[in-house]
């Protein structure tokens, strides 16, 4: 139930107080974030943890001027690969025998099918099937924050190609994705801290088949 109850208690932020978030509670989350499932296990994403005031401050208003942006003690941009190509899969798939010290033929196998495929699709249909993984992992870092006593905001509501601008982050072949803000709730400034959270009921969410 500890978890539940964690969950309960989170919700999106609407104001922060600037306080900072140690650097313990962060790798926590940022771990919770890597250690997220993805597809093939590839994890076609990086996270990008902003500290510098006046980037916060370049991306504000390229992200409807939400206060929590500039308020929060470190804002996690999560930018998913603008496309898969043979090197990143790659990469994992190296990475994989490497970690685990042998090679093995079916995991080989499932190397080449990924390469006869992904590197050859419409970029963007690739940038959106990242974008789904980066989603993965920042779900896993919201409830991590949330385990943590860290508030955190999901954050879809900006200008995607201005904060790549900001961060330069094409040239690193990334695209943002989602942002997330996390510091500590301003309750005497937030109108949503108090409201009761809204759900629908189970019945609507869930159905069994047996
Ligand atoms: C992917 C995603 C994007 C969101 N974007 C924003 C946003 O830009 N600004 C905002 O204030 N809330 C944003 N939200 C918060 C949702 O409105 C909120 O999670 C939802 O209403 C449920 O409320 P709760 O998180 O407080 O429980 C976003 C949530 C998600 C999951």
């Amino acid at each position: 139930m500890e978890l539940l109850d964690k969950l309960n208690w989170r919700y999106a932020a609407k104001a922060m107080n600037g306080d900072t978030v140690p650097d313990e509670k962060l790798q926590n989350i940022l771990e919770a974030a890597r250690l997220a499932p993805t597809s093939s296990g590839l994890q076609p994403f990086e996270i990008i943890v902003i500290e510098n005031k006046e980037l916060k401050e370049q991306i504000k208003p390229v992200a409807w001027n939400q206060s929590v942006i500039t308020d929060c003690s470190h804002l996690l941009v999560f930018a998913a690969w603008d496309t898969y190509t043979e090197e990143r899969i790659n990469y994992m798939f190296d990475l994989t025998n490497d970690i685990r010290g042998f090679k093995n033929e079916g995991w080989e196998n499932y190397r080449q099918m990924l390469l006869s495929s992904y590197p050859q699709k419409d970029a963007e249909e690739n940038f959106n099937h990242a974008a789904k993984q980066a989603y993965i992992a920042f779900s896993q870092a919201l409830a991590a924050a949330a385990f943590e006593g860290v508030d955190a905001t999901p954050i879809e509501g900006f200008d995607p190609d201005a904060v790549d601008k900001i961060l330069g982050l094409r040239e690193k072949g990334l695209r943002s994705a989602v942002l997330m803000p996390i510091g500590y709730r301003k309750e005497n400034e937030d109108w949503l801290v108090n409201l009761v959270k809204v759900r629908k009921p189970m019945e609507d969410l869930v159905t069994v088949m047996k």
